[in-house]
């Protein structure tokens, strides 16, 4: 089939590179010409673990096309799926700006019986406005808008797409399904789960479904409290609640509150949603409240922890919302650090990928090569991203350089039993036994 992705950010360009690689012939475009010159070379806007690969090889195989004339790109294709950034708006939904202005503009070069597909996490009954603004510019309803949202991890975001749990389909009308379930064939007939819908309900599977995982964490991370207030022991009880199928075992490990471009976006969004059509969710009004508070209270600890150490230094491995990605959008680092530095604390860090990013929003952070480096001289290391090189740190090394030997690892990758033998004071979450 022929596919034009508008927007080459993290959804749209993963999911151009990753159709291309299903066999469909795909055109990337967005209005950025730099970015634009930069995939043309080769060259991706951010870390994700093989789409430049795939995005290299399907360009020479002359199926992967990047250009920023739009309506050239939407001209003739089957498929026109619209991939622009939908950012924090007023009230707390989704700003829906890019995605009416991608409508407008493609409105006029669209051919007849083009199926426009919504990719970008947008508000309830977006599609159906998006139906009325081509409409109005084209004068003509001979098109459909649909909904096909996605649910793409960073950092395994191709395997994601590659073996989803499901796919869903929102379409109001029979034909615009068909072309999207024969765009997902190849996936489809491997018998990945279909959920053929309105929509509407597209548009809420996926908020509804970011919230329920957020849940999810905010529930583990308020059990891991309780855990240190008794004795327990958060892995014992993830475990133990886990087996039972109807909870599952994924998304129980507690941290520093959850982060990310999507979590803390749509959990508002879908909040929003619910104020405006009077369906309120307490359940998730309380989550984004205590999420905030959980990144507060992080820094608070570490705070009461230097109390009594003069000109107090913190030495941060990881600074990423989360291991493998470069993203540090709404990462705990971001909310921690300054609420450290406000408090007269120096702060020296290390990320693996983010450093670059970081450094941008962080600036008087002094960022070192490695984790010891960081760890140089400070008084407390505390570990933020669940990066997997941290968990075999050296202790005896660490041990030897730090000023004071208090370690904070919000992400349980160390063994408690190890950090006597070295000397160090050591906090975990939901480890009190
Ligand atoms: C999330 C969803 O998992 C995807 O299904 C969805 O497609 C995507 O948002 C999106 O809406 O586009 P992502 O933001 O890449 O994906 O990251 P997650 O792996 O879900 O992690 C989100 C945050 O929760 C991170 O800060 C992570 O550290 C935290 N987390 C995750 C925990 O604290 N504990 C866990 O057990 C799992």
């Amino acid at each position: 089939m022929r596919v034009a992705m508008i927007g080459t950010g993290y959804v749209g360009l993963t999911t151009g590179v990753c159709l291309a690689e299903l066999g469909h012939d795909v055109v990337c475009a967005d209005i950025d010409g730099n970015r634009i010159a930069q995939l043309r070379r080769g060259i991706l806007p951010f870390a994700e673990s093989g789409v430049a690969e795939m995005a290299s090889r399907h360009m020479t195989r002359g199926r992967l096309h990047f250009t920023c004339d739009l309506a050239n790109a939407v001209a003739e294709r089957d498929i026109v799926m619209i991939a622009v950034g939908t950012p924090k708006g007023a009230e707390g939904e989704a700003d829906l700006s890019f995605v009416r202005n991608a409508a407008r503009q493609i409105a006029p070069a669209i051919a007849p019986k083009t199926v426009v597909t919504l990719k970008s996490t947008v508000v309830v009954g977006t599609a159906r406005e998006v139906r009325e603004i081509i409409a109005s510019e084209r004068g003509a309803l001979d098109f459909w808008v649909t909904s096909n949202p996605e649910f793409l991890r960073e950092g395994s975001a191709v395997a994601d797409f590659l073996r989803p749990d499901r796919i869903v389909i929102g379409a109001d009308d029979h034909d615009a399904a068909q072309r999207l379930i024969q765009l997902y064939q190849p996936l489809l007939r491997e018998g990945i789960p279909l959920v053929e819908t309105g929509t509407t309900n597209a548009e809420l599977i996926k908020y509804a479904a970011n919230a329920f995982l957020a849940l999810k964490i905010g529930f583990i991370n308020d059990v891991a409290d309780l855990c240190e207030q008794i004795e327990g022991d958060i892995s014992a009880v993830a475990q133990g609640i886990g087996l039972d199928r109807r909870i599952g075992s994924s998304f129980l490990a507690p941290g520093p509150g959850y982060g990310g471009s999507c979590f803390p976006k749509d959990t508002e969004a879908f909040a929003a949603t619910g104020r405006r059509h009077k369906a309120p969710q307490p359940l998730v009004e309380t989550l984004i409240v205590r999420n905030e508070k959980r990144k507060r209270g992080i820094a608070e600890r570490v705070l009461r922890e230097l109390s009594d150490i003069g000109n107090p230094t913190v030495g941060i491995l990881g600074v990423a919302f989360k291991a493998n990605t470069d993203d540090v959008r709404e990462s705990a680092a971001l909310a921690i650090v300054p609420i450290l530095q406000q408090a007269g604390v120096s702060v020296r860090a290390f990320d693996p990928w983010a450093q670059t990013k970081a450094a941008a929003l962080l600036p008087s952070v002094a960022w070192h090569d490695d984790p010891y480096a960081a760890l140089e001289n400070v008084d407390l290391g505390l570990i933020l991203t669940e990066w997997e090189a941290f968990r075999s740190l050296d202790l005896a090394r660490l041990a030897l350089s730090m000023r004071n030997r208090i370690l904070f690892d919000c992400r349980n990758l160390l063994e408690p039993q190890e950090m006597p033998r070295h000397g160090f004071r050591y906090l975990s979450l939901g480890r009190g036994g």
